[in-house]
């Protein structure tokens, strides 16, 4: 069988989004001018692929990715675009928990894991607040690489620290949150040459930019918003960036307008969007249930909050109370079962329905990040065990 698409590289360049500076060196994450972060700017792109509707993953779009050589893959992308009746308007769920490791951070692996590879290193690491790790342990595998996670300790759902752990990852827990954790690792990156995984690497947000693409192929159109959850604030930032491409190269007309959800106890971006800055006050002490999420001082705050300005959106902050319901309504009500720090976003939807905010005939397309086995333990303390009695008929019976 011939292959589905041949893999056409794009012209790019990584670009300051501060200082305006251009480098053609992969290798950089942060600008070595001014210390901003910097973004991959496509120059020219072939494009090989149509929107036809056809979903097969992030590689369908290759000819819009920085990656030249064959990915290292695990069939990432693709997830579907569930219908539901979680609004008034015309309300999309894309679950992302369906991806290879059960999170969204697959499509920023593939590209990130194959950029490691492609630059010859042969160690990853990361801070995470779970799926990261569980992800990049899953790529690094795939790849070979070895893999290095600094985690919150005890404050990462049992399910990623599961994953990461089998897919070999040397996981070390520490004793503070994780932007703690993110400042550590990005020091002992420089100091033992590990190629760095967290969403303040460009490549990663190249990634994951595909879920806009994967909604346009579907929808057939652009939808008036995009809902998600944020937390380092990198997938907002991606999500956009990839509306943007495609209104760059002339594929549509429009972007959406970018709507992030943040949790009342971590919630930065929230408050910089309700005083008009773009700048955030890191918060010390982030808590909240959605543990994906609980982040007090976000990398890419910049990139998000441009995002929201330039689109048109705007933030909201919603209550642990507020995510767990969503969770089950979701996972009651549609059949679609998610993390808590993924119910963010359903939260936010049902907020501005309230508050008036969203107009009936809006099309509106939330994104669940993480899938509910991620979190089992949040579960039980939300629905309880299950009851217990002899295994005898009428027992059962009488509990039905
Ligand atoms: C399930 C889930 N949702 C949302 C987020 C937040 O994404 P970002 O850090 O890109 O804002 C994360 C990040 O860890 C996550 O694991
Ligand atoms: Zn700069």
């Amino acid at each position: 069988m011939v292959t589905r698409y041949q893999l056409k590289h794009p012209e790019y360049d990584l670009r300051c989004i501060d200082c305006a500076g251009e480098y053609e060196n992969d290798a950089l994450y942060i600008c070595p001018n001014c210390g901003g972060l910097l973004e991959v700017r496509l120059k020219e792109v072939e494009l090989d692929f149509k929107f036809d509707g056809n979903i097969v993953g992030v590689w369908k779009y290759a000819s819009m990715l920085p990656v030249r050589i064959k990915p290292i893959s695990l069939n990432e992308g693709g997830t579907p675009l569930f219908e539901t009746n979680l609004g008034e308007c015309k309300a999309y769920v894309k679950h992302e928990g369906l991806n290879p490791s059960g999170s969204f951070k697959d499509r920023g692996m593939t590209v990130g894991v194959s950029k490691a590879v492609e630059l010859g290193r042969k160690a990853v690491a990361c801070a995470s607040t779970g799926n990261t790790s569980a992800s990049m342990a899953m790529y690094a595998a795939r790849a070979g690489l070895k893999a290095y996670v600094l985690l919150p300790a005890g404050k990462v759902a049992l399910g990623k620290v599961a994953q990461a752990l089998m897919h070999g990852a040397r996981v070390i827990g520490i004793k503070g949150n994780f932007d703690v954790a993110l400042d550590l690792v990005r020091r002992i990156s420089e100091l033992e040459n590990f190629y760095l995984l967290n969403s303040v690497n460009p490549f990663r947000l190249e990634g994951q930019k595909t879920i806009a693409f994967e909604i346009v192929d579907k929808l057939g159109y652009v939808p008036d918003r995009i809902i998600l959850p944020v937390g380092n604030a990198g997938n907002i930032s991606a999500i956009f960036k990839g509306f943007k491409e495609l209104k760059r190269f002339g594929m549509v007309d429009d972007v959406p307008k970018m709507v992030g959800v943040q949790a009342e106890g971590a919630n930065p971006v929230f408050k910089a969007f309700k005083e008009g800055r773009r700048d955030i006050i890191p918060e010390r002490n982030p808590e909240t249930v959605a543990t994906a999420i609980r982040i007090g001082n976000p990398v890419n705050a910049k990139k998000a909050l441009n995002a929201i300005y330039e689109s048109g959106g705007l933030s909201v902050s919603v209550s642990d109370r507020e995510i767990i319901e969503a969770q089950r309504i979701l996972a009651g009500e549609e059949g679609i079962g998610v993390e808590p720090a993924s119910a963010a976003s359903i939260a936010g939807l049902r907020k501005l329905e309230n508050d008036g905010e969203i107009a009936r005939d809006e099309t509106v397309v939330c994104i669940t990040t993480g899938h509910l086995l991620k979190d089992p333990e949040a579960v039980i303390r939300v629905c309880g065990e299950p009851i217990e009695v002899e295994a005898e008929i009428e027992e059962i019976r009488r509990v039905l």
